[in-house]
């Protein structure tokens, strides 16, 4: 594979939540273009079936391929569940693939004092048990606990942060019996870190929240220093940002997330 580091990273997810991990590469890794992919057109992506996400997840690989990127990051659980296989062979040879779910799972693994761990995500991440597995695959012991809260995206997409409503949704989902006494919550959406102190102080700030925004940036620093890959061009990177339908909000939203102004352009998938 002949990649070099000068080319843009491309980043996707269904919508803006995949911003939250965007806006944690720009801070580590503030020499890096990054070309977003925000899948509008056909969000959400948690209640659709695999089949349907790995069609779409394929497209905007096909996308992030034609602009050239060295390494694609599935900025969204769903996607990762569902498509990170086929994205990884569609990309062979032409450039670095790396999901969402990988680096928190081995952040569970490597921290021994979390014995109890819980997971919220969309239905598909939930339903298709991922966190489990590979959880449990790097360390048998752990236990795993999880729990589908698709209303939330919803509501960050809608813009209800911070408010009575987002609260009472979180209170909803996190008081469930099955996720009583755990040592760390795994936010397995990536829209769920626009609300993370929202669920921290659900739990008195006592509970571990685990963002794995964060820990996904650190890993795609160490993959591409390892592969001699990161970009020493001197100059500030203008990033790219791409809908697949533009939708009243997103601007707004995408900018709060990705806490810089952005010029957002409509591209349709095939
Ligand atoms: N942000 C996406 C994730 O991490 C999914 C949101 C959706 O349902 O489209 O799973």
């Amino acid at each position: 594979m002949q990649l070099n580091g000068n080319q843009p990273i491309g980043i996707f997810d269904s919508g803006a939540g995949g911003l939250t991990v965007a806006s944690a590469v720009k801070k580590l890794l503030p020499g890096e273009k990054i070309i977003y992919f925000g899948d509008t057109a056909h969000l959400p992506y948690g209640d659709k079936s695999f089949e349907t996400v790995k069609k779409y997840a394929l497209k905007i690989t096909d996308f992030l391929l034609e602009k050239n990127c060295k390494l694609i990051l599935i900025a969204c659980n769903t996607a990762s569940a569902a498509a990170y296989e086929a994205v990884k062979e569609k990309a062979k040879g032409k450039a670095l693939v790396l999901n969402v779910i990988d680096p928190a799972a081995e952040y569970v693994a490597e921290n021994k004092n979390l014995k109890k761990v819980g997971v919220i995500g969309t239905k598909g991440t939930i339903s298709a048990g991922i966190y489990t597995e590979k959880i449990k695959k790097l360390d048998g012991e752990k236990e795993v606990v999880s729990m589908p809260a698709p209303l939330l995206v919803h509501l960050i997409e809608e813009g209800f942060i911070y408010d009575n409503i987002s609260n009472a949704v979180i209170k909803h989902y996190l008081s469930d019996e099955k996720l009583k006494n755990i040592d760390a919550l795994i936010l397995g959406c990536t829209h769920y870190p626009v609300i993370k102190n929202q669920i921290r102080k659900f739990y008195n700030f006592k509970t571990t929240v685990i963002d794995s925004s964060e820990i996904v940036a650190q890993k795609l620093k160490n993959i591409l220093t390892e592969n001699n890959l990161l970009n020493n061009d001197k100059q500030t990177p203008r990033h790219e940002f791409y809908v697949s339908d533009y939708t009243d909000f997103f601007e707004t939203l995408a900018e709060m997330f990705f806490d810089e102004k952005i010029k957002l352009l409509k591209k349709e998938l095939p």
